[in-house]
Parts: C-alpha cells; sequence; structure tokens
C-alpha cells in the first residue's frame, strides 16, 4: 500500500469530525456530536463528500453525515470540511448494510446517492445502492416523508432505479434523464461531485431521481 494512503487509514478515526460504525457506542456518538433533536442527512458513498460539504455550507443549522467504507477516502472530506470550519458535518466510515443498526429508526430526513457503482452485470444487481434491500434499510431509518435521490450517469442504473420505483409503488417525486437542461434546479441539485464533474467532462448527462418509500 502506497504510504500516504497508509498514513491516511492509519490517522483518520483521531479526527474528531469521523466516526467508526465499529465504535461500540456509535449510535451515542453521533447524538452527542450534534447535541440536537433534528433529523439527520445522508450522502451515501460520499468520497471525497462535496454534497455533505456544500450542504452544511448551504444549511449551517442542519445535521450532514457523509459515508463511505473507504477510510482514505473519508480523510480527503474530513481534512475538506476542517478547511471550512464545518460544525454541523461529520463522516462515518461505515458500510451502507450496516445503516439500521448505527441510526434510530425516523431519525434521517433525506438521503443522497451521489454517483454510486452501478454494478452493471446482472449477478451483482444486489449491491446497486436502489437495489431493494437497501430501500429496505433506508425505509427503516427515514422519517415517513423522506427523501432518497439519486444522481448518476448510468443510463442502467437509471433505468434500473425507476423500474425498482414502479414496481415497489413508490412515490417518484422528480426524474430526468438530462438534469442540467433544466433551468430551474434547486440549490441542491447543481452541486457537482468529484466523479459528477468527470462525467461531465466526458460529455454524459447527469441523471436525477428523487422519490420517498
Ligand atoms: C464512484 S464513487 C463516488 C464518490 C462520490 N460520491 C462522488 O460522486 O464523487 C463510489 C463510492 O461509494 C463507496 N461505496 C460503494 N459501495 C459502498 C457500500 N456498500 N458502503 C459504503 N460505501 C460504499 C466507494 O467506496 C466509493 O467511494
Amino acid at each position: 500500500m502506497p504510504r500516504k494512503k497508509y498514513k491516511k487509514i492509519t490517522e483518520v478515526r483521531s479526527f474528531k469530525n469521523v466516526f467508526d460504525y465499529k465504535n461500540e457506542n456509535i449510535k451515542q456518538e453521533l447524538l452527542d456530536y450534534f447535541a440536537n433533536d433534528k433529523h439527520f442527512t445522508l450522502e451515501l458513498g460520499c468520497g471525497q463528500a462535496d454534497y455533505t460539504i456544500n450542504m452544511g455550507l448551504l444549511y449551517p443549522h442542519k445535521n450532514f453525515i457523509g459515508i463511505d467504507r473507504k477510510p482514505n477516502r473519508i480523510w480527503n472530506a474530513s481534512k475538506n470540511a476542517d478547511k471550512l470550519k464545518l460544525k454541523n458535518v461529520v463522516f462515518l466510515i461505515a458500510y451502507i448494510e450496516h445503516l439500521a443498526d448505527i441510526f434510530p429508526g425516523s431519525s434521517v430526513e433525506e438521503i443522497w446517492i451521489t454517483f454510486p457503482d452501478p454494478y452493471p452485470r446482472r449477478s451483482s444487481m444486489k449491491k446497486r445502492l436502489t437495489h431493494p434491500r437497501f430501500l429496505d434499510i433506508y425505509k427503516k431509518i427515514l422519517i415517513s416523508d423522506g427523501i432518497v435521490n439519486l444522481k448518476t450517469d448510468d443510463t442502467l442504473l437509471y433505468d434500473y432505479t425507476l423500474e425498482v420505483i414502479m414496481k415497489n409503488n413508490l412515490r417518484l417525486l422528480k426524474e430526468t434523464n438530462d438534469l442540467y437542461s433544466n433551468t430551474n434546479l434547486s440549490d441542491e441539485e447543481k452541486i457537482l461531485t468529484k466523479y459528477e464533474k468527470q462525467h461531465i467532462e466526458e460529455g454524459k448527462k447527469i441523471k436525477l431521481i428523487s422519490f420517498g418509500l
């Protein structure tokens, strides 16, 4: 492993704005950090957490948590949030599969899934973050009118997610297969992630689906 990556992985858990799902008291640690009774907004597979950080800047009185299984990516996210002195933003090293063990029921108001790995093969369909097994997890932690947003460049994942929404009779709130052709986008919808910038440079169209469970 390159030395820089090793340093990040060993150092990241000591940062004040970084939590690990393996900590015995993780639920309480998160509640104690924010010390308020507001709901959380989560970014899943956050990477360097552009959504978490920019939403934290837009809404200083709300609670934001960026989640990724890779500690070295969380290291970058944490440093970026520190530079901006953000106190309403933290990061969690965790697998999305464990969210229902970490967050109490009805504690999350919004979920952003930003440019997840599309897992195009049928054999790995269950790993798609909009597969019904993940939607079951989100449902456990979301408030009743909570929202899930998917941003992707991938047509297969976009079509698959719409199909899951239809088949399961979920509340479709918004869908576009060319987000930036719309003129009236919200501040959140306009946030660009690292992967999103690369896809745009490659000429790909960005897609967005917002839905309730
Ligand atoms: C393609 S990257 C996108 C990063 C970022 N959202 C962006 O748009 O720049 C996908 C990220 O999801 C994370 N990831 C994939 N599956 C995950 C899972 N089951 N649990 C937690 N993180 C996951 C990966 O570690 C990776 O950082």
